[in-house]
This record gives structure tokens, sequence and C-alpha cells, in this order.
């Protein structure tokens, strides 16, 4: 597994593994940053549960890795609540959803990932079920159609999406709290990036926390990430505490130069650049990286454009000077097989 493949494990967002979730914050204690999202959670689980009632439903927006499946799992265990998950594209047909639904318990959570991706038939199932707690289903076509009308229990919908814009409006409409999640300051995934290294037992110098939160596009997963890679090298090189220089080597070895690119951002912005430097558009890039045109805009541009690598407009994406200078001081930084 080289070059793309071995990537992917370093930045890609999607997908977790155990030892993800043993890092996951069990409180709202634990969960580091976000003042204003967590502050409007906490008021609105206190009064409802003053009120003797569920939660309101929650929809999470956000760059991929910023804690909205974290937040949802706090939800729950904060308001005493069992959460129930599934995802946008799992819910294929309405029956997928129907069966959901008529298996929830007063009081549930409901947690729908990726919840842009719920096909338009199954979406309108939601929409009664979310205001009224009621189903309405057609079973059977032409004569023989019959309206089914169920009464669900009451419980609370949390929707996540990392593309707030593919969100229908009604269905967007009928959430009580809308919270956007965005990338984190420095120091907050500094702070992350050391409660994560205390609970896998690696030792880390200041400096070395640092230097991989600030490479870490403000994004915990990509932090927590950097760090598991950086406890790796340690083990192997035999050392007992991470310093600067340690953290730096497993940076070069992971292909992150001093910008915090990595290769494919790289990738793109050089796609673009030999291409006179743009606008190009976005079939064309993700065809000359060979990544899913969906995976660049929604995970690699933002980070881009939010530091001024990129710019988009309705012709394309265009590469600044910023981006042919970050090109040539990251020049002789190469991922290797790590
Ligand atoms: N505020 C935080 N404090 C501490 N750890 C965090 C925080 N936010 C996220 N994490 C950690 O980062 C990882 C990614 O978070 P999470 O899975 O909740 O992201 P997500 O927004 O659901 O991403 P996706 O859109 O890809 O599903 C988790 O392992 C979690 O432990
Ligand atoms: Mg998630």
């Amino acid at each position: 597994m080289a070059g793309p493949a071995q990537e992917k494990r370093v930045f890609d967002p999607v997908g977790e593994d155990e030892l993800d979730r043993t890092l996951r914050p069990r409180t709202f204690g634990d969960f580091v940053g976000q003042a204003r999202v967590v502050g409007n959670l906490r008021i609105h689980l206190d009064a409802s549960r003053g009120r003797g009632e569920p939660p309101d439903h929650v929809l999470l927006t956000g760059l991929p890795g910023l804690g909205k499946t974290t937040l949802a799992h706090l939800l729950a265990t904060e308001s005493g609540s069992a959460l129930r998950l599934t995802t946008g594209p799992a819910l294929e047909r309405p029956r997928d959803l129907v069966g959901i639904l008529s298996n929830l318990q007063p009081g549930d959570i409901l947690f729908v990932d990726e919840i842009h991706r719920i096909p338009a038939a199954v979406e309108e199932i939601l929409y009664p079920a979310m205001e009224d707690f009621r189903v309405d289903l057609t079973i059977d076509q032409g004569p023989n159609a019959r309206v089914l009308n169920m009464r669900l229990a009451r419980f609370a919908l949390v929707g996540a999406t990392t593309r707030e814009g593919l969100l229908s409006s009604p269905l967007r409409s009928r959430f009580g709290l809308l919270e956007r999640l965005d990338p984190y300051p420095p120091g907050e995934i500094a702070e992350i990036v050391r409660r994560a290294a205390s609970r896998l037992g690696v030792s880390l110098e200041t400096e070395a926390v640092d230097r991989l939160a600030s490479r870490a596009r403000g994004i915990p997963r990509i932090g927590i990430r950097l760090l598991k890679r950086v406890r790796d090298l340690a083990q192997v090189r035999g050392a007992g505490r991470v310093d600067a220089a340690l953290a730096e080597e497993a940076l070069r070895m992971l292909g992150v130069d001093e910008a915090g690119l990595e290769e494919l951002d790289r990738r793109i912005l050089g796609t673009i650049l030999r291409l006179g430097g743009g606008p190009v558009g976005l079939k064309t890039i993700a065809m000359a990286v060979g990544e899913e045109a969906d995976t660049i805009e929604s995970v690699y541009e933002p980070f881009l454009v939010r530091e001024g690598y990129l710019q988009k407009s309705p012709r394309g994406r265009s590469a600044t000077s910023l981006a042919r200078r970050a090109l040539r001081a990251a020049r002789g930084v190469e991922p290797t097989l790590f």
C-alpha cells in the first residue's frame, strides 16, 4: 500500500477504529472547545429535562472529524437516552426508515449520520415523523393503495452532515436546533492531542504537541491520527518521550509539509498550476489526482480555500501565489511508506 492509499490512512476522515472510540469524550466536560455549540446544547438539554420532555431535533453540521458523532453520543449520554444510529445512505427505501422509527422507545435519540444522503422518498417520511411523531405510509399501488397511519414514540432526531448546502430546506426547517461546528483553533487542537496522548500513554513534549496541532487543520480527528503515527514512530525508535524533532520526522514521513499540506493537497494545487493556474473544473482535478470529486470538495478544498491556497468561482478552481510558494517550499517532502 504505497502512495494515495497510504495517504488516505492519515487524512481520510471517514471511518474509525476501536481506538478512536476509546478516545471519544464521554461527557460535555471532556469535550474541548466549540463553547457556543456545547453551551446551546446544554441549555436545551437542561430546559427540556426540566419540562420532562425529550430534547428537540438537532442538526449538527461541519467538516468531517470536527466532533458531530461525538456530540450525538454526548447528547444521548447527558440526557440519559438510548442512541439509535443509522446513516442517510443506509435508508434506501421508506420502509427502512419506518422499521427504525416504529421501534423507537419514548425519549430515544435517533442519530442519522450523512443525513443529506437520504433519498427523497425516505425524507418525506421524516417530515410528519419529526413534526407530529407520526408516519403516513402508502402501501401498494393503484386501486389497492392504502395509507397506513402510525403513531410513533416521542423521539429526538439528531442529524449530522458535512454538506449543509445539500440539505433540502423542508428538512432543515424541521430541526429545532441548528448547530455548526467550525475548525478548532490550534490551542484547542493541542489540548485535544494532549488529552488523547495521555489516554494512549504517550509522553509528548509541549513543543511536539504544538507541531502536531499546527498541522491538524483545526480538525480533531486529524490531530489524533497524527498523534497515533508519532506514537508508532516513537515505539519503533524506542523513544520514551516524543520531542519536536521526532514529531517533525513523523510528519515528514507522512508527507505533511510545513504548511500542513499533505500529498493530495499538493497534487490538487500542482494540477491547477500545471494547467496555467486555473480556473480548472473540479472534475478535471478529480480525474488528474485520482480522487472522488465529492471528497475533494468536502474534505480537501475547505482547508485550501480557508488558508488562501485556492479560490473557487463558478468557472472553476484557481491556485493562488501562496499555493505556488508552498509547493516550491515543499519540494523534497515526499511521502514514504510509514
Ligand atoms: N471537541 C473534541 N474534544 C475531544 N475530542 C474530539 C473533539 N471533537 C472530536 N474529537 C475526536 O475526534 C474524532 C472525530 O470526531 P467525530 O467522529 O465526532 O467527528 P464527526 O464530525 O462525526 O466526523 P464525520 O463527519 O467524518 O462523521 C473522535 O475520535 C473524537 O474523539
Ligand atoms: Mg461522524
